[in-house]
């Protein structure tokens, strides 16, 4: 784990009111694994450090992706290219990709988006077949860039793709899948995918185990720091009924 002064490199707009913002790291860009996030330390900013997925990698670059929220996020955005955050990883338990499996799908709700590129360069390195199903409420909040070998669509307006969540647009055979989006998609795709690894959000505190605030319920009755142990799970050893949700809706629509 790294705990780096990282300088904006550079920031470009992907969705409406979302961006992806470059910070050079040379040292968190070359370990991270997809899934896995940094957090970020903002001064003049929030007292907390706040949790993002890293998106992608280019070289010594770690880019995020996000939209204005709250202070932390308005603050990343107000940043000017050489201004300084405190970068904080690489944290968690990404995604771990079966290379029996031939072909991957990567659903994302929204700026569930985070974690994908990395997800599916990684499983294109392992040559698998990698189909990424993206949805959003309409065309407009779609993120503009994918990767992969296929992309299918889904707009809740029906403005672009499938009318519905991105779970409607998954083709089958699905292969190993791996999802992010808002808590309610994630526990439809446990009960259809039970195999499935999606990256949940909780509130976090400290990010590296220590603080208790990131618990995530599981079914065999035990409780796991989702910092630590998460972000990503088995979407069937979720107890999604009893996982707190954030008091948005969802960092990811
Ligand atoms: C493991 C993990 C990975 C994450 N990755 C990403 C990511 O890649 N991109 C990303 O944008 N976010 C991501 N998040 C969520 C991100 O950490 C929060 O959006 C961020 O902490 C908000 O900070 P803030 O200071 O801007 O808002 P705060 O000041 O903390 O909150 C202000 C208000 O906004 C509400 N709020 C907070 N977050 C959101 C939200 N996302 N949407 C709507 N309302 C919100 C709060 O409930 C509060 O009412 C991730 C969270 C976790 C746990
Ligand atoms: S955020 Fe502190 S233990 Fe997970």
């Amino acid at each position: 784990m790294h705990d780096l002064q990282a300088p904006l490199v550079g920031r470009r707009r992907v969705a409406r009111d979302a961006f992806v913002l470059g910070f050079r790291a040379g040292p968190i860009a070359r370990e991270v694994r997809a899934g896995q996030f940094v957090n970020v330390l903002l001064r003049p900013g929030p007292l907390l450090r706040r949790p993002f997925s890293v998106h992608r990698t280019e070289g010594e670059i770690v880019e995020l992706v996000l939209r204005a929220v709250g202070e932390g996020t308005g603050r990343l955005l107000e940043l000017r290219e050489g201004d300084r955050v405190g970068l904080l990883g690489p944290l968690g338990r990404g995604f771990a990709l079966d290379p029996s499996a031939g072909r991957v799908t990567l659903v994302s709700g929204g700026l569930g988006v985070a974690p994908m590129p990395m997800a599916a360069r990684q499983a294109r390195a392992m040559g698998l077949h990698v189909c990424w199903v993206h949805g959003a409420r309409t065309a407009a909040d779609l993120c503009s860039e994918w990767e992969g070998d296929e992309i299918c669509w889904a707009t809740e307006d029906g403005s672009r793709g499938v009318r519905g969540t991105a779970l409607e647009a998954v083709p089958e055979p699905a292969g190993q899948v791996l999802a992010c989006g808002p808590l309610p998609m994630l526990a439809a795709l446990a009960r259809r995918w039970p195999e499935a690894q999606v990256a949940v959000e909780t509130v976090m505190g400290c990010g590296t185990g220590v603080c208790l605030g990131c618990a995530v319920p599981l079914t065999s009755g035990v409780y796991t720091r989702a910092c630590t142990e998460g972000p990503v799970y088995r979407a069937g050893a979720v107890a999604w009924e009893r996982l707190p949700a954030p008091a948005h809706a969802g960092w990811e629509t």
